[in-house]
C-alpha cells in the first residue's frame, strides 16, 4: 500500500474526495462516485470490483443483484456485514449503453491504478486485518498486481503492512453459471472462503501474539 500523504482523516473526508475526483474519465458517464460503506474501524474489509448499475444510482457498494448473493454468503458464512467494511476497486461505473440499458464494462489496469489511492486511504482509516478481495480487479486494487484466483483462493497471505488477503470470485461470477448444480457448487465453494477468512481471523486473534496485529497497529 502506498502510504496516502494528505489531509484525507475521515471516511466522510474520503467520500468527499472520491465524488470530486477526475483522475481518470469514469466520472463521466457515472451518476455518483460509489464510497465504501461500513464501520469506521472494521476487523475484515470486503472489496469488489466496481459499483454496479443499481449501486450508482443508491450510491452505496453491493445493493443490487450481486449484493444480495454477497449477503447470503456472509451470513452463510457466519460474517454479519454490519460489522464488515464494503467498498470497491473502482468507485465510479464503468458501463456502455445497449439500447436504454447500461451494460456493465470491466475497468482496465489504468483505471483500476488511478483509483487505488482510494482504497489505500481506505485501508488506512479502516485498518483491517482482513481484506477479502472479490475477484481478480478486487485482486489487482489491493496490491497492483495481476493474481490469479484459481491459484490463490486456498491460501489467505499477508500483505507487506501485515493485513491478510484472502482471494476469492466475483458474487456476480456465480449469477452468470447457467447448470444449477454447477452453481451450487461455486456458491458452496465461495461460502467456503469466506468461512476460511473468519475461521483465519478467529485463529489469529486467539494466539494474540501476532505479528500482524503489531504491524497494523504501528501504521
Ligand atoms: N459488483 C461490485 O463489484 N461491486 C458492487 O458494489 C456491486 C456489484
Amino acid at each position: 500500500m502506498d502510504a496516502p500523504q494528505t489531509s484525507i482523516k475521515s471516511l466522510k473526508a474520503l467520500a468527499a474526495a472520491e465524488a470530486a475526483c477526475r483522475r481518470c474519465p469514469l466520472y463521466r458517464d457515472a451518476t455518483q462516485a460509489v464510497p465504501g460503506e461500513g464501520p469506521g474501524r472494521a476487523a475484515f474489509m470486503l472489496v469488489g470490483e466496481q459499483p454496479g448499475d443499481r449501486e450508482d444510482l443508491a450510491g452505496k457498494p453491493f445493493v443490487g443483484p450481486a449484493g444480495r448473493i454477497l449477503d447470503q454468503a456472509l451470513k452463510d458464512a457466519g460474517i454479519d456485514r454490519k460489522e464488515t467494511y464494503v467498498t470497491n476497486a473502482v468507485k465510479h461505473f464503468k458501463h456502455e449503453m445497449r439500447g436504454k440499458r447500461r451494460l456493465h464494462k470491466r475497468p482496465n489496469n489504468y483505471e483500476v491504478g488511478r483509483c487505488k489511492i482510494w482504497l489505500d486511504h481506505e485501508r488506512a482509516l479502516v485498518k483491517p486485518a482482513t481484506i477479502i478481495a472479490l475477484g481478480v480487479t478486487a485482486a489487482r486494487g489491493v496490491t497492483g498486481k495481476t493474481l490469479t484466483i484459481a491459484k490463490l483462493r486456498k491460501t489467505p497471505f499477508d500483505l507487506a503492512d501485515g493485513t491478510k488477503l484472502v482471494v476469492t470470485v466475483h458474487p456476480s461470477s456465480l449469477l452468470r453459471i447457467e447448470d444449477e448444480g454447477d452453481r451450487h457448487a461455486a456458491y458452496a465453494a465461495f461460502v467456503a472462503d469466506l468461512k476460511a477468512a473468519r475461521e483465519a481471523a478467529e485463529d489469529s486473534s486467539l494466539h494474540g501474539a501476532d505479528a500482524s496485529a503489531r504491524k497494523r497497529a504501528a501504521r
